[in-house]
């Protein structure tokens, strides 16, 4: 059977670790080449780094580019290495953080310009970036990674909430100024995912609040980095050529029943 990305190239921002990781693997998997952008190689969670992983287990090639998206020089050097890789196909803006949440008088400027700067501005920069050589290229391919929080504000997750808003937005205006250039522009919201963003950062999985999560979740489990990187599959394949603007909903049924 062929493979749903043969012969593309992508980057993945905040790759080594969780979803970003889940994502580049799944697409290596389906025949594309990956540029991992992130901070630091070394996954978050235990393991090889992404890069060597893809390079050991499939017949793709990786490139670790070390990456923060909140400076646009090096979202440059990323796309650059997807041009030594054949030219950029597919962009992920993925990469976010999150602090655990706190009440909106407690937040302070720092903590608040943090988040902002890597989940919003760090995608609008990727998307900048990796539009500007699609056009060039004359198509391309952009999924910007959102959350369910996007959708629905939620108490004490004020600033998340609003960058994660932000990338929806971003995805409807792209996708419409893009379109008619043969760049689709998608997002993912993943409900509760098991990495180190949910077990570390915040006391979610494991935790009371991932308790109180369960059992709004009609398929019973949390999601894994596969089924976002599944979902993103099929939104960087010509499974989905007729599809653009869309928010993919990847959250085990919360948002839809809970
Ligand atoms: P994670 O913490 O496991 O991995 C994030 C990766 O991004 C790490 O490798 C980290 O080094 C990298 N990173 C952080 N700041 C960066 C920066 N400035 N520049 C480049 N790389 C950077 O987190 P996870 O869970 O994989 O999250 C990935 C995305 O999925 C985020 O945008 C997050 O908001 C979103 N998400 C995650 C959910 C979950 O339940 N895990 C739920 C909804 C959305």
């Amino acid at each position: 059977m062929s493979k749903l990305l043969e012969d593309e190239t992508a980057v993945v921002t905040g790759a080594a670790s969780g979803n970003g990781r889940g994502i580049a693997r799944r697409f290596a998997e389906e025949g594309a080449d990956v540029v991992i952008a992130d901070l630091q190689a070394e996954p978050r969670k235990a393991g090889e780094p992404t890069h060597e992983l893809i390079e050991d287990r499939t017949g793709s090639a990786a490139r670790y580019v070390e990456c923060d998206v909140t400076d646009r020089s090096d979202l440059r050097t990323a796309v650059a290495a997807a041009e030594d890789l054949g030219g950029l196909d597919i962009m992920v803006n993925n990469a976010g953080i999150a602090f655990e949440g706190k009440p909106v008088v407690d937040i302070t400027r720092q903590e608040y310009d943090e988040q902002m700067e890597v989940n919003l501005t760090g995608v609008f920069y990727g998307c900048q970036e990796s539009a500007r050589t699609m056009q060039e290229r004359g198509g391309g391919n952009i999924i910007n990674v959102s959350s369910v929080a996007g959708f629905k504000g939620a108490a004490n997750n004020s600033v998340y909430s609003m960058s994660k808003a932000g990338v929806r937005i971003l995805t409807q205006s792209l996708a419409a100024e893009l379109g008619a250039q043969g760049i689709r522009v998608n997002a993912i919201h993943p409900g509760v995912i098991e990495t180190a963003f949910t077990t570390r950062d915040q006391d979610i999985v494991g935790g009371e609040q991932g308790e109180a999560f369960m059992e709004g979740m009609a398929l019973d489990r949390f999601g894994t980095p596969e089924d976002v990187g599944d979902s993103a599959v099929y939104l960087a394949s010509d499974l989905s050529s007729f599809v653009t603007g869309h928010s993919l909903t990847v959250d085990g049924g919360f948002s839809a029943t809970f």
